[in-house]
């Protein structure tokens, strides 16, 4: 696996890669839902590029940047393992050269669901990946649905600047007690693990939202939303204590 910590250096070697190329953009701390994404990059293309960058531009909370799980040794076992050809680690310098005088806004979906609860998150998130796919030039990205709001944001800005790559959704991965896999997870502590799988049960048992909502509070969750969209209901909530957790999922629902 070539190892980039350089973006230009990245730059400069891009045009040897050996095509098509597929991109997973992390944050790190990988766990088997961002190897699903891998694995099918490398099932779909003939290199696979994977970036890791904690994107502080997309944290609205800084014990939330600070407590975010960092675990590079390992992540370069793993990708190693999977067989990634290349890994580049951007340096904040590198992506933010311009001191984030340049961003991506976009004016509706961004700010529903996790927008309405964290300002500016998507506008870090669309910059940042704006900025990693003009770095990569990959023909394919994926991304997973655990993040679905994510996904749908960056899928529609790629249309809107006419950007050619194709954007790949990919299936959450669950453990086996339904919890979405998340880097965050490894802060849960043991009460909040134990409670954390109720989100997953919970929304694909119960059938309306308000009773999800007042269920999840009642086990002692603060909840952030449940809603449902487009075929599809959504759930944000936080857990624990030093630090708090806030955990995500969806699950596609019929349409009445
Ligand atoms: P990160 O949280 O590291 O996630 C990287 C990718 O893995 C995202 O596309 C995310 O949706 C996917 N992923 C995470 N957990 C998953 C699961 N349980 N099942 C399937 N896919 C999963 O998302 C980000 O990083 C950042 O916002 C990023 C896109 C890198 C921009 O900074």
């Amino acid at each position: 696996m070539k190892v980039f910590n350089s973006v230009s250096d990245y730059i400069s070697s891009r045009s040897g890669f050996e095509g098509p190329v597929g991109f997973v953009p992390t944050m790190g701390a990988l766990h088997s839902g961002h190897r699903s994404l891998i694995v099918r990059s490398i099932e779909e293309n003939q290199t696979t590029v994977v970036s890791i960058y904690v994107n502080p531009m997309q944290f609205d909370n800084e014990n939330d940047l600070v407590a975010y799980p960092e675990t590079l040794v390992e992540d370069q076992a793993t990708l190693e393992a999977l067989g990634v050809d290349v890994l580049v680690l951007p340096t904040y310098d590198q992506i933010y050269g311009d001191g984030f005088r340049y961003q991506v806004l976009e004016n509706l979906f961004s700010h529903e669901l996790c927008g309405a609860h964290r300002d500016g998150h998507f506008t870090g998130v669309l910059t940042v990946v704006m900025k990693l796919l003009n770095i990569v030039r990959p023909q394919k990205a994926y991304f997973g649905e655990k993040d679905y709001q994510q996904y749908q944001l960056i899928s529609d800005m790629v249309d809107a600047f006419f950007m050619d790559v194709e954007i790949v959704p990919c299936t959450i991965v669950r453990e086996s007690d339904g919890l979405a896999l998340s880097s965050r997870n490894l802060n849960l502590d043991s009460c909040a693990r134990a409670k954390a799988p109720l989100i997953h049960e919970l929304i694909s048992n119960v059938s309306s939202d308000i009773e999800v909502a007042q269920a999840l509070s009642e086990a002692g969750f603060d909840v952030d939303y449940v809603e449902t969209h487009d075929g599809r209901r959504f759930v944000a909530a936080k857990i624990g204590e030093n630090p708090v957790v806030r955990l995500i999922d969806n699950i596609p629902v019929a349409m009445p």
